[in-house]
């Protein structure tokens, strides 16, 4: 197939590599990829996404695959199907799920999917009043996208009033803060699970947990994610029938009578508290770096998952996982999440030893090239990707592999997977 994937994170080199192991035939193309994407195919650069479509159709482009949430919210999906193009991921109308909290947290009430206790409002006053009726800490999300930082957990009712007036007054977030969130705090463990969807069927992947804050031991600013390990064992195969029965299954019937069937990566944020499954959001893409470890434990085919899931035909196959672990660090750049970095040389060593050869591997996200060199270019700059019969071997084989790439600044979290071990 010709393939064409958008976006230039590790996710996406992941999908990538993924389909590029799986035989010779695939060729890919990547808008606009990284410094690394351009050895698993050709990085192009055509930002309109009419002028992609028609690359798409002049290229004779098979299946376009989406990364990101931005181009989904913008309607490029809608775009590429107005013109016959087969492509996965959901409209602009579905993407409403991440695009919009207010939109997700009303749909989760209208049919009831258990969420933390919430008011959606524009008004100071109303904000004021519900924060009153909570007890800290107490979480205030903007309604529209942040790029992941428009979630604040505040520790007092002042603080939650004072991140609710930055947002209303458009001084935090802009526009998208001119609707808030305020809702309970849930205690709990946070997990992180994907439904591959057609609008009408769907597969679950293995569940997995990711490290939001940038320092060990859960400490810090909050980050993309800075590792992820799965599947999980602290979710057993009960909780995964509740996720199904409760969250996906009502979902997606209640998208197709909102007259917006929800085909793509539904990626549901989850706390478990006191053993029970509570939607905390959800996006409507995979997540980063949860992709570039659940990838590599898919045994079935993954291109023909996101083709059949894209022309509605999720039901005629079989997906299959690895009995495997996978283990994810994240090496970011000197000064993330604050600002940018200066471009730094990556030096990668030789893998000698047939080991970790054999079952580490490297997704490439923020990184650059020139005169094949490559430079970590800000930003999450790469995932160090370990492979085990067990989460600690994974997790040692990941860490032996970050030991063995060196850029100026490099920042690593030491304690991925802590919380299975
Ligand atoms: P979101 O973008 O909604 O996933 O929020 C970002 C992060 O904030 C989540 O991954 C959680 O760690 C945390 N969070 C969001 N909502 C809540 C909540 N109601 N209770 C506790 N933590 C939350
Ligand atoms: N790793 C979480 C996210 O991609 O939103």
């Amino acid at each position: 197939m010709k393939i064409l994937i958008l976006g230039s994170g590790g996710r996406e080199y992941s999908i990538a590599r993924a389909i590029s192991n799986e035989n010779d035939t695939h060729e890919l193309f990547f808008q606009p990829g990284n410094g690394a994407t351009d050895i698993l195919g050709t990085n192009i650069n055509i930002k309109d996404y009419n002028d992609l479509a028609t690359f798409a159709i002049q290229n004779n482009i098979d299946l376009t695959i989406v990364g990101p949430e931005a181009p989904l919210v913008d309607g490029v999906v809608d775009i590429f199907k107005a013109k016959s193009l087969t492509i996965f991921g959901p409209s602009k109308e579905a993407a409403q799920l991440e695009g919009s909290k207010v939109y997700m947290k009303n749909f989760l009430a209208k049919y009831n999917i258990p969420t933390a206790k919430y008011i959606e409002t524009a008004s100071i006053e109303e904000a004021f009043k519900f924060t009153d009726t909570l007890t800290a800490p107490i979480v205030v999300k903007a309604d529209g996208l942040c790029g992941g930082k428009g979630v604040i957990i505040a520790q007092n009712h002042d603080d939650a009033k004072v991140a609710i007036s930055e947002m209303l007054s458009g001084k935090s977030f802009g526009d998208a803060g001119l609707k808030v969130i305020v809702e309970e705090f849930l205690d709990g463990y946070e997990l992180s699970m994907f439904a591959v969807c057609d609008g009408d069927d769907y597969i679950l992947l293995q569940a997995a947990q990711d490290h939001k804050r940038l320092l060990d031991g859960d400490e810090g600013p909050n980050t993309g994610g800075m590792g992820a390990y799965a599947p999980t064992p602290l979710v057993d195969e009960e909780l995964y029938q509740k996720v199904k029965d409760r969250v996906i299954k009502p979902t997606l019937e209640g998208m197709k009578k909102e007259g917006a069937p929800f085909e793509g990566v539904l990626f549901i944020g989850i706390m478990v508290v006191n053993g029970e499954p509570v939607t905390l959001e959800f996006n409507v893409r995979f997540g980063d770096p949860e992709c570039e470890i659940l990838m590599p434990l898919m045994t079935s085919s993954v291109s023909d998952m996101f083709y059949k899931a894209a022309t509605n035909h999720l039901s005629d196959i079989k997906v299959e996982f690895s009995s495997q672990y996978a283990v994810g660090v994240v090496m970011a750049s000197e000064n993330y999440p604050y600002k940018s970095s200066t471009p730094a040389e990556i030096i990668v060593d030789e893998v000698h030893h047939d080991e970790i050869r054999d079952n580490t591997h490297i997704s490439y996200a923020g990184v650059s090239k020139e005169d094949d060199t490559l430079y970590a270019d800000g930003g999450r700059v790469l995932v160090c990707v370990g492979l085990g019969d067990t989460i600690k071997q994974a997790r040692d084989r990941a860490y032996l592999r970050c030991g063995q790439v060196h850029f100026k600044g490099k920042k690593i979290r030491t304690d991925i997977a802590y919380q299975a071990l």
